[in-house]
């Protein structure tokens, strides 16, 4: 299939025939035209740039698809007029440049350009920004806004709807005001640049930062404050810059952020110790800790990590890296740690004894004998590691605003005389003391008080500084008595919620469960998403041992992203043991079997040829799994699940009766089919159309089949076409800007020019294909038919060829095609879209979006669309692409407990005609490290 079947001349002269051909080119004006000459006069456009024909698309630095101005890229041209609000008319925008110009008065909005995709406005002289700038930008992915003297603004509101942004950059803008509360993952997927420095940003960093993709994150030079405890669950971080800010607390836990290389904390207020998980961080280069009031002991370092740390600019009780401190000092510190390392000790305690006229600390021929923490503005808890300070007689921590209980760890000090906790938050029994100790607990009003800790929280004394809220001053007697009550009877209907569940869980699983019968557990596995093991026949209860099964259960974990392992075994016995008479077809690098499970639901699984896949290429498969459960939509085949044993690998498909668009297209007669009739043929161009724009616009990252062709596209029952085969599939950068190069894959007849001459693959080169597909859909001809003369055996030459010649028009239709007045209109216009498509210059080709619009508003001509609710990964295509993609991530987690009707959801009850995806295993062949 995939292999060039044809003789080399034959593909040689599709190319050298399609270089020579051109599309005619359109002498219209563009309508973007009086936006363009607004834009023209309002900034001054200097004569070196060539902006005199009337039409702008001749225009230097401006491009043009159909017409329309889709890049306006005009950067350091000394250009210093203004913007004209009438960029907004310019819908087809998608990128404008305007950066280091001397550009002034406001950016005007562009609220509404669905189509922009970057734009950069630095260094420029702009005076202000909009609150709405962001408003329907749905398809921005960079900003650029650095280096401009805009009147204060804060971030706006509408920068939420921005959801495919990855680069945010706005240092030295005046920004002010606090972070908004939507930068969040799930708001922001793609988000990977987040650069905001040299503001007048305030407040702390959001807690909504957890999770986030975010690698480089830009906030120095601000009034930024609080912790950074966030940034410890920022687990893609690279670089972080907060240095000239006023933060404080310690350092969080640095153990997630394993790509982190670069880390400027410099000029704040941190305290504590430098965590070993910080320290030891492989990933490390730079590291930036001066001016801050860190302590304990001086961090080593590894060699190869710059570091900056002033000696002296910190707190660290001595100069030379790696030196333990002084025992006390450890003790100190790691009390203090349960009151979050205040700065006010971390100011005063310096050097290496805490004898030496240290804050709070009176010692007795270095002991430690009084520790005078009153007044000093402590929240948190009190510390257990006051028990270590073995000398102690007196601890005074009267007047803070500590909490927790009083660790019963104290009334083991032997010396202690004096303890007075009053004027705190302090609960809870107080621990049974020496009689000669001087326990003062006043104005502690739940003091004495046996709580029982609420359901939600955390165990009282433990040393964390968090402080459980709602125990404030103000509750009485009852009103805790009222709050157990509840946490109980809360806690018993949790319990019983819980057995509740189980017991659902386990009947919906026994449902289908029977001695030949797949069993489907899901486990959560982090936040990650689920990850279904299907277990073997032969297993009894609910155990989740594997029988006959060499893959153990953590070979299940080894794909990511909640992949779906299968047994060897159950795909044995499903497939017949691979039997010859389950084989639907071979290709590639392997053989499709027909499954059918028990009750009836038909699987098509896939088996790669055994030795054929090196250790590379077991990387790859779990890449590309990784891929597909990412992949879900209506029109492209689901992919169920794989199987990686030993030298075996199988995945596993949808099962598609109806088989391959080419049946119905090329070979029905032999098949004894009938030809498909032209609603249907758009239908199917449309479901296309739909599938592969979803590919190519998923939310975070963007794929390129590189094989579409009619037997990569399935048909079910309903003739709803599904595409299949993502074997070939690449990751595209977002943009479009950039081209992958890969070693050549694909078919030729289907082969963009420019793929086939370079091997440089954009999206561009699936709406070439699309567009031969489309003509072969309007013919009925094969791309390549070597029964044709030479002179047609090329369809999309003959094609154009035919179809611009008025004359010849109707020569391009399938003669099995019954026509009338509005058929032949539609047809006229898939013509058209089909040679758009098919345009020798990729800038020429429209997106796939295009086409969809274009081929939707015929078909709804003759069927209005109807919404497929039952489907549960089914994309409203009213939604854009982000929210759809959201709603299929809701509809996920909320089926986790579905998973076993997933699997038996695919209802085939008829015909046995093959349908199979092939040529999966082709990305071994065609992948290449880059
Ligand atoms: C811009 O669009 C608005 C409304 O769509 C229209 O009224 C106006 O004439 C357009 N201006 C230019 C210069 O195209
Ligand atoms: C920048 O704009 C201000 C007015 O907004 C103007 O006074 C100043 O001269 C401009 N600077 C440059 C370099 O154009
Ligand atoms: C942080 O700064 C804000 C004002 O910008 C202030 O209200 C808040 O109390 C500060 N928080 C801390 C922890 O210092
Ligand atoms: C880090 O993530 C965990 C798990 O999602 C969460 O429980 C915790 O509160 C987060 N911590 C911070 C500081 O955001
Ligand atoms: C951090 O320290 C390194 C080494 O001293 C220095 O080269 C670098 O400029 C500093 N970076 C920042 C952001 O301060
Ligand atoms: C203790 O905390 C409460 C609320 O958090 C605050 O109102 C009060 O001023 C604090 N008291 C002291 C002594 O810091």
């Amino acid at each position: 299939m995939q292999k060039p079947n044809f003789p080399g001349r034959v593909a040689f002269q599709f190319l050298a025939v399609i270089c020579f051909f051109t599309l005619q080119a359109c002498s219209q004006l563009s309508p973007d035209s009086p936006a363009m000459e607004k834009l023209k006069t309002s900034l001054k456009i200097p004569s070196s740039l060539d902006w005199s024909d009337p039409d702008p698309c001749q225009w230097t630095k401006v491009d043009c698809q159909e017409n329309r101005v889709t890049r306006i890229q005009i950067p350091s041209k000394n250009i210093d007029g203004t913007l004209p609000p009438e960029l907004k008319n310019l819908t087809q925008l998608t990128i404008f440049e305007v950066m280091n110009n001397r550009i002034n008065g406001p950016i005007p909005s562009l609220a509404g350009l669905t189509q922009l995709q970057e734009a950069n406005f630095h260094n420029n002289n702009f005076s202000s920004f909009p609150s709405d700038f962001f408003t329907g930008l749905t398809s921005l992915t960079s900003i650029h806004l650095d280096n401009n003297p805009f009147e204060p603004w804060e971030i706006p509101k509408s920068l939420k709807e921005a959801t495919y942004l990855k680069t945010l950059s706005a240092n030295n803008a005046n920004i002010k005001g606090k972070f908004p509360d939507f930068f969040d993952p799930e708001t922001f997927p793609s988000l990977t640049e987040l650069h905001l420095a040299s503001n007048n940003l305030e407040g702390e960093l959001p807690a909504e930062f957890s999770g986030s993709m975010i690698q480089s994150l830009w906030v120095n030079g601000q009034s930024l404050n609080g912790t950074i405890e966030v940034i410890q669950n920022m687990s893609s971080l690279t670089e972080v810059w907060l240095h000239e800010n006023k933060f404080s607390g310690p350092l969080p836990d640095f153990s997630m952020l394993t790509q982190l290389r670069n880390l400027s904390l410099r000029d704040n207020h941190f305290t504590g110790i430098v965590p070993l998980s910080l320290v030891n961080l492989k990933s490390l280069y730079i590291v930036n800790l001066t001016n801050n009031e860190l302590q304990g002991p001086t961090p080593r370092f590894a060699a190869d990590v710059v570091v900056d740390m002033n000696v002296g600019s910190n707190r660290f009780c001595l100069d030379d890296p790696g030196v333990a401190c002084d025992d006390r000092v450890n003790i100190l510190l790691s009390i203090v740690e349960s009151v979050g390392y205040p700065v006010s000790f971390a100011d005063e305690w310096k050097g290496n004894d805490p004898c030496d006229n240290w804050i709070g600390i009176v010692c007795d021929r270095g002991d430690i004998v009084s520790v005078l923490f009153r007044k000093r503005g402590l929240t948190g808890t009190i510390s257990t590691k006051f028990s270590m300070l073995t000398s102690l007689r007196t601890l005074d921590l009267a007047d803070n605003n500590l909490t927790g209980i009083i660790p019963t760890e104290l009334a083991t000090l032997p010396k202690l005389a004096r303890l007075d906790v009053s004027n705190n938050r302090i609960y809870g029994k107080v621990p049974y003391f020496r009689h000669d100790v001087n326990v003062i607990t006043a104005g502690n009003r739940e003091i004495g008080k046996d709580r029982v800790p609420t359901l939600r929280g955390r165990s009282p004394g433990g040393d964390s500084a968090s402080n459980p809220s709602g125990n404030g001053e103000k509750k009485t007697n009852k009103g805790t008595v009222l709050g157990c009550t509840i946490g109980v009877v809360g806690g018993l209907s949790l319990l019983v919620l819980v057995i509740f569940l189980c017991a659902r869980k386990r009947k919906h699983t026994s449902k289908i469960q029977s001695p030949t019968t797949l069993r489907v557990h899901r486990h959560h596995s982090g936040e990650q998403g689920v990850k279904i093991t299907v277990l073997g026949p032969n297993v009894t209860g609910q155990s989740e041992t594997f029988s006959n099964v060499s893959s153990g259960p953590t070979d299940v974990h080894m794909v990511e992203s909640g992949g779906m392992a299968i047994s060897i075994q159950v795909l044995k016995n499903v497939t017949n043991n691979f039997s010859e008479e389950n084989i639907l077809g071979k290709g590639g690098f392997g053989t499709v079997y027909k499954g059918e499970l028990h009750d009836g639901t038909k699987i098509a699984v896939k088996r790669m040829e055994s030795g054929a896949l090196s250790m590379k290429g077991l990387a790859e498969f779990k890449a590309e799994i990784a891929v597909f459960t990412k992949v879900r939509h209506r029109h492209l085949v689901a992919n169920l699940g794989y199987c990686l044993d030993g030298n075996e690998r199988l995945l596993v498909y949808e099962y598609m009766p109806q088989g391959t668009l080419s049946r119905h297209l090329f070979n029905w007669k032999d098949e004894g089919l009938k030809p498909l009739d032209w609603t249907r043929r758009l239908a199917i161009a449309l479901d296309v159309a739909r599938g592969v724009e979803y590919l190519h616009g998923l939310a975070q990252q963007s794929f390129i089949h590189r094989d579409l062709k009619p037997s990569n596209i399935l048909l079910g029952d309903d003739m709803l076409a599904k595409v299949a085969d993502f074997g070939l599939v690449r990751l595209a950068p977002l943009d479009g800007k950039h081209s992958v190069e890969t070693r050549l894959a694909g078919t030729f007849g289907y082969m963009a020019p420019e793929y086939a001459v370079t091997g440089r693959v954009t999206t561009k080169v699936d709406v070439f294909s699309f567009g031969v597909i489309l003509m072969e859909l309007i013919s009925g001809r094969k791309a390549l038919d070597e029964t044709q003369p030479e002179e047609s055996l090329h369809l999309v030459t003959w094609f154009r060829r035919t179809y611009v010649n008025k004359d010849t028009f109707r020569k391009v239709i399938d003669k099995t095609i019954q026509l009338d007045e509005e058929k032949l209109a539609s047809i006229r216009t898939v013509s058209e879209l089909a040679c758009h498509c098919g345009a020798r210059e990729p800038n020429r080709r429209p997106d796939m979006s295009h086409a969809v619009n274009v081929l939707s508003s015929l078909v709804e001509l003759w069927k209005p669309a109807q919404p497929d609710s039952d489907d549960i990964y089914g994309i409203d295509l009213e939604l854009t692409l982000p929210q759809a993609l959201k709603k299929w991530q809701a509809l996920e987690n909320s089926n986790l407990n579905e998973s076993s009707s997933f699997l038996a959801s695919t209802d085939t009850t008829q015909t046995s005609i093959p349908g199979f995806p092939f040529g999966f295993a082709e990305s071994f062949r065609s992948a290449d490290a880059r």
